[in-house]
């Protein structure tokens, strides 16, 4: 008896399920077809992740080329949509801006950045309402932008000083690493601007910007598990959660640091050969005072001082030499635009040895050749991500979706 129900299921279940299959896909296709942006083949699993290559803003524009300036792609389990044109990125950032006012929770982020209270990632509510408010009122306001002005002209001096050695010395240099100066230059600003001296010229100073190029470049790092969840453990092998907690506690006893040197300074405790700056007040000064104020109506927590000023590394290092750098090379490369520009300069300077931020507010073609570069070599190619704060564009797409803006538009492929 036993053996005849055996039969009688195992020939059945075939049956059942070529029933179900049928009943899905009559189910499936009733349903009025939902509208969705193109979208490349994918494979299963992983999406279209493992296409993206070294260069995912290359590879993405070649795609947007085929398949339209709105195009869904998938990074693992994320669907993502890829906006490359000025009207698309318009009715994300513009039209429909708060719904895609969020950045995508990504698990290194979150370490770095003390559970992402910072600008950039903090989540669309009152805090990040807050924290944005403090950096437009407060931070970089053209005002306080201005009142920097000073840092930026000694610093641009040193450096010309420091070619013009270069030049002069004997032998003289056949090559100088202009890149090195570069970044040298960035950082040597937003420190003094941020944490109110360089670092540079001391002792420990490389070790302490060895942390921070460390933090921007795991920034950058994509950690597999955030699209494929169950491929989380790779992350292991390549030593990620490692490397991570290690900056994470180096970069805290860092700012733990700053911050008791600026309230040693404030208290009068300073060591007057540390370095410090006594004129006027640094980011952190200013944060400091709000964190003290009641005025704002709301408390700013250490850990949010913190991360506000890790942001200013982030956000404002390596994108700045970056375009310095590119320009020189496109420079190099045009040496008739070169010629161009130095004529300019050189009018504008009539002479002067060194040129003020007014100077530069003459220098026509100074601006578009940096607004050139921007347009060839973008920083940001691929716009920091956005997520919707509602779920799907439509029923079909039933989780939240991942927005890209893809900046660049090359004739073709290059740039970057
Ligand atoms: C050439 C230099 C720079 C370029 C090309 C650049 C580009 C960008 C881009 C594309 C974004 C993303 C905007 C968005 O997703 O809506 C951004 C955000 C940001 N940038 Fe810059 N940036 C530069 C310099 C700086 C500097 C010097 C600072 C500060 C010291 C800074 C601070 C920030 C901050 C705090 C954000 C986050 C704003 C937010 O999420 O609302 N940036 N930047």
């Amino acid at each position: 008896m036993a053996f005849v129900l055996d039969l009688t299921f195992s020939s059945l279940l075939p049956v059942a399920l070529l029933l179900l299959t049928l009943f899905i896909w009559f189910y499936a296709s009733s349903k009025p077809q939902q509208r969705l942006p193109p979208s490349p083949p994918k494979f299963p699993v992983v999406g279209n992740l493992f296409q993206l290559g070294l260069y995912p803003h290359r590879k993405l524009q070649s795609l947007s080329r085929k398949y339209g300036s709105l195009m869904l792609v998938h990074f693992g389990s994320k669907p993502v949509v890829v906006a490359s044109s000025a009207d698309a990125a318009c009715e994300i950032m513009r039209t429909h801006d708060l719904v895609f006012a969020n950045r995508p929770k990504t698990s290194i982020f979150d370490r770095l950045l003390y559970g992402s209270k910072d600008i950039g990632a903090s989540p669309y509510g009152e805090y990040w309402r807050q924290v944005r408010s403090i950096c437009v009122l407060q931070l970089l306001s053209h005002k306080r932008v201005q009142s920097f002005r000073y840092v930026r002209e000694e610093e641009t001096s040193l450096i010309v000083e420091k070619i013009t050695s270069f030049s002069a010395s004997s032998p003289p240099l056949s090559a100088i690493n202009l890149s090195d100066l570069l970044m040298t230059l960035t950082n040597d600003v937003i420190c003094r601007v941020a944490l109110g001296r360089k670092y540079s010229d001391r002792e420990d100073g490389s070790k302490s910007m060895q942390i921070v190029k460390e933090f921007v470049e795991l920034l950058g790092t994509t950690d597999i598990g955030d699209f494929v969840p169950w491929l989380g453990w790779l992350r292991h092998l390549n030593d990620l959660d490692d490397k991570v907690e290690k900056v994470v506690k180096q970069l805290d006893e860092f700012l733990e640091g700053v911050i008791k040197e600026h309230k040693d300074r404030k208290n009068g405790k300073a060591n007057t050969d540390d370095g410090i700056e006594g004129k006027g007040s640094d980011l952190v000064d200013i944060l400091l005072e709000i964190q003290g104020e009641k005025s704002t109506g709301f408390t700013l927590e250490l850990d949010s001082l913190k991360a506000i000023i890790l942001d200013m590394f982030a956000a404002g290092t390596d994108t700045t030499y970056t375009v310095m750098e590119w320009a020189m090379t496109e420079l190099l490369r045009h040496p008739e635009i070169l010629e161009k520009l130095q004529t300019e300069v050189r009018q504008v300077a009539q002479g002067k040895p060194e040129i003020s931020e007014d100077d530069l507010d003459k220098m026509d073609y100074l601006k578009a050749v940096i607004k050139e570069t921007l347009r060839l070599h973008t920083p940001v190619p691929l716009l920091v991500p956005r997520e919707s704060t509602q779920h799907g564009m439509n029923q079909k797409i039933t989780k939240k979706v991942l927005i890209v803006i893809l900046v660049c538009r090359w004739p073709d492929i290059g740039g970057v």
